[in-house]
């Protein structure tokens, strides 16, 4: 057995919050969100080029997605303990050739707020949350759940879509849609699971969701990732599973396999920029993280990208 890392002691309620919102997810948790807390109310957040380095340039935004994704982390966490986050982002590009290797997303600054039963609510999903990469059952997911999952995309400008619409109310195989989506079995990656599906050793796949909005520049980025642990965590909260396909839209040909056979119309800065399966199924285990420690950065590190 190797010794837990002891939690570095931060001014403030940094460690409690910290020492949470680092359970966020990222693509191949590579984690690369570090911190330098200034101290008991501001910190600083930078993206760790190294950590986070996309496999191809199709990918590049994906870095603000995850960024997105820790912004809506660090709130969730923070709003359960009483505070609220104030952000104040610089949102420009990231260059993955920079010699600086810490991308700096902004400051962030905690203000006393009450904790509301809807903030424990989603922290007690945000605990729960996980990858699950399991066979799926045959419970259909409520309509009322997708219902909430896409008012949620709407209220952040994103829409949601899904396989299973033309076959709600009506029980069938999962042969059903994968034969009534033919063009699913033609994926890189999602054809993969699908042929599995066929060949009856991928459970319980009927549903696949995705989510097309504005995608045209860092700031709509992060709100992308936003709105994707907000919905990932709605489904958490109603007991649904998520496995997201993010190498299918960074893969430029699975993508535009893609957006070609759901007849999405990419146009005006918008895009499909995310795609994953969604259902009910037995919790998988949990995902390593880095300690604490390994996400704060040094003061001289953080300030040699400044
Ligand atoms: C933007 C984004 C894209 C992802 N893409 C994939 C993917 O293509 N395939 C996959 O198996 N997991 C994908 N994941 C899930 C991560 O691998 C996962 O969050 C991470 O390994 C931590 O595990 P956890 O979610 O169980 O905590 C993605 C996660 C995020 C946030």
């Amino acid at each position: 057995m190797t010794a837990q890392p002891v939690a570095p002691d931060l001014p403030g309620p940094w460690t409690a919050i910290l020492d949470e919102a680092r359970r966020y997810p990222s693509p191949h948790n590579s984690q690369p969100v570090v911190v330098r807390v200034h101290d008991d109310r501001r910190a600083e957040l930078f993206y760790d080029l190294d950590r986070g380095l996309p496999a191809e340039n199709f990918g590049i935004p994906f870095a603000h997605v995850c960024s997105g994704v820790f912004l809506e982390a660090l709130a969730t966490v923070a709003a359960a303990h009483g505070w609220a986050v104030r952000e104040d982002l610089d949102l420009a590009a990231m260059d993955f050739a920079s010699p600086q290797r810490l991308h700096l997303l902004g400051t962030v600054a905690l203000e006393p707020t009450l904790v509301t039963d809807a903030a424990r609510e989603q922290m007690a999903a945000f605990r729960r949350r996980r990858t699950s990469r399991r066979p799926y059952d045959r419970r259909r997911v409520a309509p009322a759940v997708l219902a909430e999952v896409a008012a949620i995309a709407a209220d952040l400008g994103q829409e949601f879509g899904r396989t299973g619409e033309q076959d709600l109310g009506i029980p069938g195989p999962p042969l059903r849609i994968a034969m009534r989506h033919r063009w699913l079995w033609d994926l890189p990656v999602v054809g993969g699971l699908f042929r599995r599906v066929y060949l009856g050793t991928m459970r319980g796949v009927r549903e696949l969701g995705w989510l097309t909005g504005p995608f045209d520049g860092p700031r709509d980025h992060v709100e992308a990732g936003r709105c994707f642990l907000r919905i990932w965590l709605a489904f958490t909260r109603h007991g649904v599973e998520l496995h997201p396909f993010g190498t299918v839209i960074t893969n430029p040909r699975s993508h535009a396999a893609f957006v070609d056979r759901t007849g999405i119309e990419e146009t005006g800065g918008r895009m499909a920029w995310m795609l994953f399966r969604y259902g009910t199924g037995k919790p998988p285990p949990r995902a390593w993280r880095r300690s604490l420690d390994a996400m704060l950065v040094d003061e001289v590190r953080a300030g040699a990208s400044s």
